[in-house]
């Protein structure tokens, strides 16, 4: 089998369609770009990071069936990248089943991965997969009922449909019952009151597992791993990361064998066929020999930026290769760490002092994401730190992230 990639705005260009532009859409935009792919960005909002780079630009409303089908039929892309959870994914599949359009990795993956029950349920009860306890809940006292039932204090509480920890929160005991249901109401996506409620797993720490299914030379699916990216979280939220995260080797193991299982089956084509190239970030707990599935996002995640600075093929480089059916490179080239950069304002067009005095430290590397308004928690850049070893790379990613200073213009 061989790939045939086109001319950017030529009658045979190789069209890719990222349904969301953030920077993570952005960084795989970039990578597509030097491949010669014609590029559209889509989003929420108009100039977002991955529409000031992409070849096209639309704003639509993504979790909305119509919009989003027109839009797909209008533009007949050769493939459909989403970029985030909270998409009409029925329509994907609709359109993949019909043979409108290709989906990356597969309409089917993006749609189990939206919501956390889908995903779960595939992961424990399909596929046998090691995971916290745990049960969906649809009001307050089916919630209390669960945490009675067995899954027991100390738990954690989440809307089914959510990210980046909103909405999220840890019980302690059953004074704080009422308050966690609140707050999963407060902070789901969509307007319905269901939770996930899951046993505290007390882990010594947490990777991403970057796992990438890609074509070899011959046309056959293969599975390849990153070297395992370890991460800090803060209220779910990522702060920190970096890469590689040393593992006792039957923990590395096993959560090899979980990123496989997980991506083999998420990555099955219509017909069970091998299929669904592309990268996937495979969330795992780990305390001692012991691993846990969390969850996987079948896109580049939000840890793995770390990989712009110590792989030879960044998460995004991956990505867009296996998806256009090229060959890739998971290997490591040297320690490094990423840190976040938060807006700390609302405002609209920030300013950011001080980025001279971060890029002053050695081996580190900025990335502004270009976001046109920003809020206190709003992920405006990253900090990345190369070095000989993690410990060096984290403070000096960290002391970079501390330089840069937004500010109101
Ligand atoms: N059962 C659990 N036991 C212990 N810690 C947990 C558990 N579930 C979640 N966490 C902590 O909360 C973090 C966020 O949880 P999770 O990944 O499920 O939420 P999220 O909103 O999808 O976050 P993101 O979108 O950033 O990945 C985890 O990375 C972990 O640090
Ligand atoms: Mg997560």
């Amino acid at each position: 089998m061989s790939t045939t990639l086109g001319t950017p705005l030529s009658p045979h260009a190789t069209k890719v369609m990222l349904l969301g532009a953030g920077e993570l859409g952005k960084e795989v935009l970039i990578a597509l770009q030097r491949l010669g792919v014609e590029t559209t960005a889509v989003d929420r909002y108009d100039h977002a990071p991955g529409q000031q780079v992409a070849h096209h630009a639309r704003t639509i409303t993504m979790s909305d069936p119509a919009q989003l089908q027109a839009l797909i039929e209008a533009e007949r892309p050769h493939l459909v990248v989403p970029e985030i959870e909270a998409i009409a994914t029925p329509v994907l599949q609709q359109l993949e089943a019909a043979g409108v359009v290709k989906v990356v990795p597969t309409a089917r993956a993006a749609r189990l991965t939206m919501d956390r029950e889908g995903i779960r349920r595939l992961a424990a009860e399909t596929l046998g997969l090691p995971t916290s306890p745990y049960q969906f809940c649809d009001s307050l006292a089916e919630l209390q009922a669960a945490i009675d039932g067995g899954i027991g204090y100390p738990c954690i509480v989440k809307p089914v449909m959510s990210s980046s920890g909103k909405g999220q929160s840890k019980i302690d005991g059953p004074a704080d019952v009422a308050q966690a249901w609140d707050c999963a109401m407060a902070g789901g996506r969509v307007s319905h009151g269901r939770v996930i409620v899951e046993g505290f797993i007390d882990f010594d720490y947490e990777i991403t597992l970057l796992t990438v299914r890609a074509r070899n030379a011959s046309g056959r699916i293969e599975t390849h791993f990153c070297a395992p990216v370890g991460h800090v979280q803060v209220g779910g939220d990522y702060v920190e990361s970096w890469q590689p995260h040393p593992m006792h080797p039957a923990a590395l193991e096993q959560a090899q064998h979980i990123a496989r299982t997980i991506t083999d089956n998420l990555g099955q084509g219509l017909q069970g066929e091998p299929d669904g190239c592309g990268l996937y970030g495979v969330e795992l707990f780990v305390q001692g020999e012991q691993v846990w599935f969390s969850e996987v996002s079948p896109r580049p995640h939000d840890t793995g930026l770390v990989t712009l600075t110590t792989q030879w093929q960044s998460e995004f480089e991956l990505h867009a290769r296996a998806i256009l059916g090229l060959p890739v490179d998971t290997s490591l080239r040297n320690p490094g760490a990423s840190a976040v950069i938060y807006g700390g304002v609302e405002a609209q067009g920030l300013v950011f002092d001080g980025v001279d005095e971060a890029l002053a430290i050695p081996g580190t590397d900025i990335r502004l994401f270009g976001k046109p308004e920003s809020f206190v928690k709003r992920r405006m850049g990253v900090a990345l730190a190369r070095a000989a070893d993690v410990d060096t790379a984290r403070t000096n990613a960290q002391l970079a992230a501390s330089r840069v200073r937004p500010r109101l213009p």
